[in-house]
């Protein structure tokens, strides 16, 4: 008996998000990739934003930014891809100093991590002393370094409850603290940093949306500003969406939140129908196939972190991953 194709397989599962004239520009990709992986004992972090071809081709540990942090600790790999943005390899070399962290492409950042610097959050402390700062892990590692523990839109509000205090700064989504002040006693100052992306939803989409698609459920990310999360039917991180998909399994729904999540969670539910106005992250879609395998070939790009600040950025990240 003939044996399938490994990508044959592969195709298999991703038929419903991409069309039969597009896999044959993947294949070679892709094959290429599966071997460098086993070569330099490497594995690759996907976003859920990537697109389904990385995600659910080359990816082998997928999920939202939470997720990804949480299981690069774990891998025993030597080698680790970041498909997704550079905030997020930063934290992956953070967990894994010894080990080799690539992102494809350098340029592949995000428009919060770039709205704040360390010398911004030395300046809101002096501003608010005694306040402590709780900071999105979309920064960077030197924002990371003068916080006093990090968050994720996965767990925001456990680590706002779980310091046990009336007041919490948290830098930098001004959209995310006050979504996370919704659901809180917890007092919450925030910065004026907005994800590019979803700050673009707005109540009146959702509206339209409702009165075009009977009966859709509308699902927001919490970077999505205020009215568009009240207006929502449920809202949370990438992975608590795809497990509302799964758990719920809603006849129609609407992602408001990254074009490629939509795709992705398609993959797992074909009795959902997907209503698609979504938009693109450009950091997210700087990461390609080729790029990957480029990644691998040629080691490159090296994340680095200078170890001082390493070690304060570490600090705060793992004191987050202890939050239950
Ligand atoms: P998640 O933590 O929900 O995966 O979100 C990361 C992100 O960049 C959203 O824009
Ligand atoms: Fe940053 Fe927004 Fe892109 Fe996420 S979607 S990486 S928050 S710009």
């Amino acid at each position: 008996m003939l044996d399938i194709p490994r990508t044959d397989a592969l195709y298999d599962k991703v038929k419903r998000v991409i069309p039969p004239i597009e896999w044959p520009a993947f294949v070679d990709d892709i094959e290429a990739i599966l071997a460098l992986k086993r070569r330099r004992n490497a594995v690759i972090l996907a976003h859920n934003y990537q697109t389904p071809e990385i995600f659910h081709c080359v990816g082998d540990i997928v999920g939202d930014s939470l997720a990804l942090a949480r299981e690069a600790v774990n891998t025993d790999a030597d080698v680790i891809v970041l498909a997704g943005v550079h905030f997020m390899a930063e934290t992956a070399k953070l967990l894994n100093p010894e080990k080799t962290v690539l992102i494809p492409d350098m340029g592949a950042g995000c428009s919060l991590a770039d709205s704040i610097t360390a010398e911004d959050v030395r300046l809101m402390r002096q501003h608010y002393p005694g306040v402590p700062v709780i900071t999105y892990v979309n920064t960077s590692a030197a924002v990371k370094a003068e916080s006093d523990i990090c968050c994720t839109s996965g767990n925001a509000r456990a680590v706002v409850e779980s310091l046990g205090v009336p007041r919490v700064i948290m830098i930098p989504d001004e959209y995310l603290a006050k979504n996370i002040a919704a659901e809180t006693d917890v007092e919450i100052i925030a910065w004026k940093g907005h994800c590019e992306v979803h700050e673009r939803f707005t109540g009146a989409d959702i509206r339209e949306l409702r009165e075009a698609n009977p009966g859709v459920v509308v699902l927001a990310h919490p970077e999505c500003p205020p009215e568009v999360v009240a207006e929502s039917d449920f809202s949370g991180s990438t992975a608590a969406m795809s497990d509302y998909v799964g758990r719920e399994k809603p006849h129609r729904v609407v992602l408001m939140t990254e074009c490629s999540m939509s795709d992705n969670v398609a993959v797992a539910h074909p009795d959902v129908e997907f209503v698609r106005p979504c938009n693109l992250c450009p950091h997210m879609k700087r990461i390609t196939l080729a790029n990957i395998r480029k990644a691998l070939e040629e080691n490159q790009h090296v994340v680095t972190v200078d170890p001082e600040v390493a070690e304060r950025a570490r600090r705060a990240v793992e004191r987050m991953l202890a939050v239950k």
